[in-house]
């Protein structure tokens, strides 16, 4: 039997995750799969987080914590935020396991003896303060061309000129501003020229997307060229050669990060009790392997990890297709953490359900072009499209039913159906045909359009034969009315079951009490059966209109943000109120406590893990003669977060929570309006 392994491009657990990456790589793939799963297909969804690369040293360096402690939290966070989005991996785990760092020096040593990695030495730009190398982004300098002082390490943005980092003059760190010398390196490289041929041959047989395929085109008609897999870092898989080069190498992220499809399969494939399962997925050649990413990481999984893949000794698989999205905006912008106006995950679900959030993004997916998510926008379709349409339907249908059919769906009286009835049922059977071919190619925006129009027409339908005036003349034809209309949001249920899971299972439910949702069988449905008799009960409201004093407070709330956020970076000046900024130098946060536990063998410690927009921070305080941890969690505290860290207990601390005392007593700063997390206290 055909088998399919579907995987979301690993978030990097370096931060929180937003509605724009939901939206590209983690809501089309479970939608896809959860079709797949009714379609009765042997799937596996694969994903975890991706741990490695510079950025998080960077991060855990100016948090004054570990790399460890930094993917630690994010990883525990992001987990979280999926499961309460219902995105249903198989298994969510991260590249910090044994089982990776085993399978990606396999890969590379597989890789090594055939031939295709090779070395170089490279001059690079190096921090003594840090005893680091640096990477482009965090370099910068004096433009060689215009003289402009602070050109970056890739680009002036003064002439605009493209620049090499090595070529800057007096070039310097930007995280913390030391010279930076040049120095010499070696490292391992991928001949990408050497697999070119049989990655060509492969490629052209693929039906692929087109903004994927022109990308890879491109890069053929280039040349490929050798890339670097190694890097200067202590942090990382270490590269598996004795050498003595190879001392304080490890895997460059991007080349292990893919292979975490893989060593999460395996993981998978062990806990579920037969560890040699993987293979018949990965080394099935009737498997497909679907990766679903944003458009930005199309050359990794369109190029390198194919030519990983094939310079393997290993037989494995390879990609059948990658459904590539482009970006997300919020508001008409670009989503951007440093602008303050990207919406978190975990922040959204404080306020709707996670099925609104999945029915806007997938009737809004940015597919083949960018899209944007915008409040207003958001409160329309979900109180025209879900509520006005959809659950209207459901509840009038439902309670007419209930009402005056003794609490079930009457039978189809077969010789009194009109045109007008067939023309209906007919419409039922077309819509899930189309709509299986459409999620079957990933089509969740025209996907979204078809199944509200089918119960659009469910609504016209009823509401044009007025059937609580006909009841009176005629309880046949209504009978039918109300059998037909029950079979429509029958269907509608079971087609909008993997854009929202939750509501289509108490829609279903509400009409099934034999069944759950996810036991149809999709492939072999090709009308709803006949739902004769079957006891329904009285609807209960699906859901809650989203009101204009909700939305407003949204736009305000991202309004506030962007504010603080674009205030925190504008420097202070110096001037004659010297007390204010003195004041100033003192950053302080909204954060919400969300987690808190007693310090073990402290009398007052509690520490508590408080997010603080992007971050979440580990703080130790003496609160326990005052409040029991339970109290704490959810509370919106004031956070200095500017302070060094300290540690207390063994423990670290990354800021203190501002707190008025009297006596023994002590009661916290804390916020109860709607100002979220991250806003600045000035
Ligand atoms: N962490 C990367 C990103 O967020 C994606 C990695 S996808 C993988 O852009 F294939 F490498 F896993
Ligand atoms: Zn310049």
């Amino acid at each position: 039997m055909e088998k399919i392994i579907v995987t979301s491009a690993l978030p990097y657990a370096n931060g929180p995750i937003h509605i724009g990456h939901i939206a590209g790589a983690y809501l089309p793939a479970d939608i896809y799969v959860r079709f797949q799963k009714l379609m009765k297909k042997d799937v596996i969804y694969i994903c975890g987080s991706d741990e490695h690369g510079v950025p998080i040293t960077i991060n855990a360096d100016k948090l004054g914590i570990t790399p460890k402690e930094v993917v630690d939290k994010y990883h525990k966070n992001i987990k979280e935020s999926f499961e309460k989005m219902n995105i249903g991996f198989d298994i969510f785990s991260r590249t910090t396991t044994e089982i990776h760092k085993k399978t990606s020096q396999k890969f590379f040593t597989e890789l090594f003896e055939n031939g295709y990695i090779t070395t170089d030495i490279e001059k690079q730009l190096y921090c003594e303060d840090n005893k680091k190398f640096l990477p482009d982004r965090y370099i910068e300098g004096t433009c060689p061309h215009c003289g402009n002082l602070n050109a970056r390490g890739d680009e002036c943005p003064k002439c605009g000129k493209w620049l090499e980092a090595v070529e800057l003059k007096n070039p310097r760190s930007n995280l913390c501003k030391s010279p930076l010398v040049i120095k010499e390196t070696k490292h391992w490289y991928l001949s990408l020229d050497k697999l070119q041929a049989k990655l060509e041959e492969w490629i052209n047989s693929k039906p692929w997307k087109e903004n994927v395929k022109n990308f890879v085109l491109g890069w053929f008609k280039e040349g490929l060229q050798k890339r670097p897999i190694t890097r200067d870092l202590n942090w990382g898989i270490p590269v598996p050669l004795s050498d003595e080069d190879a001392k304080g190498k490890v895997l460059y992220v991007w080349f292990d990060a893919p292979i975490g499809y893989l060593s999460n399969t395996i993981e998978w494939a062990e806990k579920s009790g037969n560890p040699e399962k993987w293979k018949d997925y990965w080394q099935n050649p009737e498997t497909r392997l679907v990766h679903f990413i944003g458009k930005d990481n199309i050359p990794f999984h369109a190029i390198v990890w194919p030519a990983m893949l094939l310079g393997q000794k290993t037989k494995y698989i390879l990609p059948s297709e990658i459904p590539a999205n482009e970006h997300l905006s919020v508001e008409g912008e670009k989503i951007s953490t440093s602008r303050g106006n990207a919406i978190w995950v975990d922040e959204f679900l404080e306020h709707f359900p996670s099925d609104y959030l999945r029915f806007y993004l997938a009737s809004k997916a940015p597919e083949n072009k960018d899209s944007d998510f915008s409040w207003k926008v958001f409160q329309e379709i979900i109180n025209n499209e879900l509520i006005n349409v959809t659950a209207n339907l459901f509840n009038r249908v439902l309670t007419f039913a209930y009402g005056n059919f003794d609490q079930k769906v009457p039978s189809l009286t077969e010789s009194k159906l009109q045109d007008e009835d067939r023309k209906i049922l007919a419409v039922i059977q077309k819509t899930l045909k189309e709509a299986k071919e459409l999620y079957s190619t990933y089509r969740v925006r025209d996907v979204s359009r078809v199944i509200l129009e089918l119960a659009r027409q469910g609504n016209q339908y009823f509401q044009e034969h007025e059937p609580w005036k006909l009841i009176k003349t005629d309880r046949e034809k209504v009978g039918n009315i109300i059998h037909i209309c029950i079979r429509l949001i029958e269907a509608v249920s079971i087609l909008y079951y993997p854009i929202i899971p939750e509501s289509a299972s108490l829609m279903f439910e509400a009409l099934d009490k034999k069944r759950k949702i996810q036991e149809i069988d999709l492939s072999s449905l090709v009308d709803i059966a006949d739902a004769s008799e079957r006891p329904i009960e009285k609807p209960a409201p699906l859901f809650k209109k989203v009101e204009d004093k909700e939305i407003e407070a949204r736009i305000k709330s991202l309004e506030e943000r962007m504010k603080s956020v674009s205030e925190a970076e504008t420097p202070k000046t110096e001037d004659s109120l010297i007390d204010i900024a003195d004041f100033k130098k003192c950053v302080l946060k909204i954060g919400k406590v969300l987690e808190a536990e007693k310090v073990p063998k402290s009398s007052k410690l509690i520490k508590m893990q408080v997010k603080i927009g992007a971050e979440i921070r580990q703080i130790v305080g003496g609160l326990a003669p005052s409040y029991t941890p339970e109290t704490l969690i959810g509370k919106k505290v004031a956070v200095v977060s500017n302070l060094k860290p300290a540690v207390l207990m063994g423990l670290k601390s990354e800021g203190m929570l501002l707190a008025a005392k009297m006596g023994d007593k002590l009661e916290l700063l804390t916020m109860n309006g709607d100002i979220e997390d991250g806003a600045t206290i000035s």
